[in-house]
């Protein structure tokens, strides 16, 4: 369902749920990393690219004071938030997406007003594709909408990742949050997540395409692999004498590899490599050198999975046939996206070999791994937007 559609959908499902139309309706995007992963919590650059997926909200004034009520249209479950005093976790869990970023506009000293909210997300959950970051983010955009307070992006993406931390329980680095909220139709966004300045990278050549391949693996970044890493990146630039893994070298790094333990050695070659890779990639997209970038994105591929030991045997899969498929399929690139450990790989192809490269990914992965894969291609996507306001 393209945006207008959802749009629509949600409004009439707000409609039959509450009885009268809604007054608001906002919505904010899921993302796939391009390249660069694993690197905004060591100070890199990241590029990912808003997806024409996206967690909906339709919502107006409630009657009963004190409550945000929050209708999942999807799974037909209501939360009820009470925002009379400081809100906190509770049930049920996919609400601690909202009630993180309802108390950040809380502790900002804005006024929440109780709000009536029927919700639907077409990001898929667990996929690699930020679909908590989207929800994070369109709550943001909601509260935006109904206090009439315009956040600046930057202070809203990072009020959404401390929903992600605080009540999430996930330490994720700022990449999900940020694209979600500053995602630009037709670009890529190289982002320095140490400056936090970002430039817009065009990427609207017809005859390349994105392709997002699900495993249908589910990740669970709350599972402790992911906070393990951030802690083995910080130790490896404390032993280096660094501030944090961007100000290592890979000079540096072979210089210093006795007095780093084995783990540690290959977790910051990772990161050092990558952030480079992503600097080359977005310079490549810019000049059109579909080819080059797809060799980044196979060397980005092979780094996460030897060095940084995130993927798993269904994206190692998904990256074979698509390496099988090769060049003169219309393959420039493949490499999983996201935490890892499942969820979803992303694939530069050739735009007219779309149909052909779907099929054969889609039936060889099901032959090697029982699973169906969902695939699907997706432009670049604009970011939060608030589609209906009074
Ligand atoms: C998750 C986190 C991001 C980022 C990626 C890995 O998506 O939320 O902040 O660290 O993993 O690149």
């Amino acid at each position: 369902m393209n945006l207008a559609d959802l749009a629509a959908h949600v409004a009439a499902q707000f409609q039959s749920h509450y009885g009268r139309p809604p007054r608001w309706i906002v919505a904010a995007p899921g993302r796939v990393n391009v390249i660069g992963e694993h690197t905004d919590y060591n100070d890199g650059f990241v590029l990912p690219m808003a997806i024409e997926r996206y967690a909906v909200m339709a919502a107006d004034n409630a009657a009963t004071l004190g409550v945000i009520s929050i209708y999942d249209t999807q799974f037909k479950e209501t939360a009820e938030v009470d925002i009379s005093q400081p809100v906190t976790k509770g049930q049920p869990k996919w609400s601690n997406y909202l009630r993180g970023v309802i108390a950040g506009f809380q502790q900002h000293g804005l006024a929440v007003p109780a709000l009536d909210v029927a919700m639907i997300s077409t990001v898929p959950l667990g996929g690699g594709l930020s679909s908590s970051a989207a929800l994070e983010v369109c709550t943001a955009t909601l509260l935006e909408a109904a206090t009439g307070k315009m956040l600046d992006p930057v202070e809203k993406a990072l009020l959404a990742q401390k929903a992600e931390h605080e009540f999430a329980g996930v330490p994720c680095g700022i990449m999900d949050q940020f694209i979600s909220a500053l995602g630009r139709e037709g670009h890529l966004l190289l982002l320095d997540c140490r400056t936090r300045k970002t430039e817009l990278v065009p990427m609207s050549d017809p005859a390349v395409a994105l392709l997002i391949v699900n495993t249908n693996v589910k990740h669970e970044l709350g599972s402790g692999e992911y906070a393990k890493r951030r802690a083995e990146c910080e130790s490896a630039a404390h032993t280096l004498g660094v501030t944090s893994l961007r100000d290592a070298t890979a000079g540096q790094l072979e210089a210093n590899q006795g007095r780093l333990d084995a783990v540690a050695f290959r977790r910051a070659r990772h990161v050092i490599g990558e952030i480079e890779r992503t600097v080359h990639a977005a310079a490549g997209i810019r000049a059109s050198n579909w080819t080059g970038v797809g060799q980044l994105m196979h060397a980005s591929h092979a780094s996460l999975r030897d060095d940084y030991e995130v993927s798993c045997k269904e994206l190692d899969a998904v990256v074979e046939i698509a390496e099988s498929i090769g060049l003169a399929g219309g393959v420039y690139g493949c490499r999983m996206t996201g935490g890892g450990f499942g969820g979803c790989a992303v694939a530069l192809v050739k735009a007219d070999h779309v149909a052909a490269i779907t099929e054969k990914i889609a039936s060889v992965y099901h032959v090697k791994t029982g699973i169906e894969a969902t695939i699907f291609s997706s432009r670049p996507a604009a970011g939060a937007t608030i589609i209906k306001a009074d």
